[in-house]
C-alpha cells in the first residue's frame, strides 16, 4: 500500500458512502484529513472514526454547490495542516428517478449545481493553492458509469456526470506541467446511501442493477476507496486525464 503520510486530503462529502470509506482509507495510510460535508453531524461522525483509529482529521461544512465554501474550505485545510496535496472531489446526489421530459427545471438546475458545479469550483480552489506548492498536487473527481454512458431515467445525473470527465480532461491538461495530475473515477452502483435510497424505492431495480454488472455484485465503497487512492499515489506519477471505470466488467462488454 502506498504511505501518504505528512500528505494532506480534502475530501468533499465524507460524511457517507465512498466519501467516508475513502478519508479512513487515506487516513490508514498516514494521510492527515479534511473532512467536508453538507451534513455536520455525518462529516463529524467520519472524524471521529479517523481519531478512533488513531488518525488526524479535521471537519468543516461545505456545500459543494456553493463557490465560496470551496475557498473557505481550501483555506481552511491550509490553517489546519499547512498545505493540500490531493483533493477528492466526491459529494453528489443522485436526483430524481424519471424520464427526460419529466425532469423538471428544478431538478436540472440543482443536479448541475450539486454534481457538476461542485467539480468545477472545486478545482478552481484547489488548483490555485496547488500551483502555490512546489510539489503540486493531485486531485480526483468522482463521475459514474453514467458519465460514459446514457443512463435512462437519469439524463440530469447522466449529463452532469459526462462534464465531470470534460473538466477532468481539461484541468488535466492545463495543469499537466505544473505537476498536477487530475483523474476522475467512474463507479459502477456501489452499496451506499445514494444507491439504497433508489432500492428502497423501487425494489424491483436491485435485480435488474445487479444483473447488468457481469461480477453479478455492486461495488464496496471500499472497493472505490483503493481506486482512488491508486490514482493520488505519489508513485503513480505518469497517470493524469483519464477516467477509470469501476464496474465488474461493465462496460468490457
Ligand atoms: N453509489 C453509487 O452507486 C455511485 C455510482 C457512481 C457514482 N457515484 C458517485 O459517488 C459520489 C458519492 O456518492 P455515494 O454513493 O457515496 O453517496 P452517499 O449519499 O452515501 O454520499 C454522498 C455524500 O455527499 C453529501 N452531499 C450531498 N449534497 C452535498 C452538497 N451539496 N454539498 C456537500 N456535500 C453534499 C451527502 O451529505 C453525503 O454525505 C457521488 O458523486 C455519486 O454521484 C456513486
Amino acid at each position: 500500500m502506498s504511505s501518504f503520510n505528512q500528505q494532506v486530503v480534502l475530501i468533499t462529502g465524507a460524511g457517507s458512502g465512498i466519501g467516508r470509506a475513502t478519508a479512513l482509507a487515506f487516513a490508514k495510510a498516514g494521510a492527515q484529513l479534511i473532512v467536508s460535508d453538507i451534513n455536520e453531524t455525518s462529516g463529524r461522525q467520519t472524524v471521529e472514526q479517523i481519531k478512533e483509529a488513531g488518525g488526524d482529521a479535521a471537519y468543516i461544512t461545505c456545500n459543494v454547490a456553493d463557490s465560496e465554501q470551496h475557498k473557505a474550505t481550501v483555506a481552511f485545510a491550509l490553517q489546519t495542516f499547512g498545505r493540500l496535496d490531493v483533493a477528492v472531489n466526491n459529494a453528489g446526489i443522485g436526483g430524481r428517478f424519471a424520464r427526460l421530459i419529466d425532469q423538471s427545471m428544478q431538478d436540472w438546475e440543482q443536479m448541475i449545481a450539486v454534481n457538476l458545479g461542485s467539480v468545477f469550483y472545486g478545482m478552481q480552489a484547489q488548483i490555485r493553492q496547488m500551483l502555490q506548492q512546489p510539489e503540486g498536487g493531485r486531485i480526483v473527481n468522482v463521475s459514474s458509469i453514467a458519465g460514459v454512458k446514457g443512463m435512462p431515467m437519469g439524463a440530469p445525473y447522466s449529463a452532469a456526470k459526462h462534464g465531470v470527465i470534460g473538466l477532468t480532461k481539461t484541468a488535466a491538461l492545463e495543469y499537466v506541467k505544473k505537476n498536477i495530475r487530475v483523474n476522475a473515477i467512474c463507479p459502477v452502483y456501489t452499496h451506499s446511501a445514494m444507491v439504497q435510497e433508489l432500492m428502497d424505492a423501487t425494489p424491483e431495480m436491485e435485480e435488474r442493477m445487479r444483473r447488468v454488472i457481469p461480477m453479478g455484485r455492486f461495488g464496496q465503497p471500499e472497493e472505490i476507496a483503493q481506486a482512488i487512492m491508486w490514482l493520488c499515489a505519489p508513485e503513480n506519477a505518469f497517470c493524469t486525464g483519464q477516467a477509470i471505470q469501476m464496474d465488474g466488467g461493465m462496460t468490457a462488454g
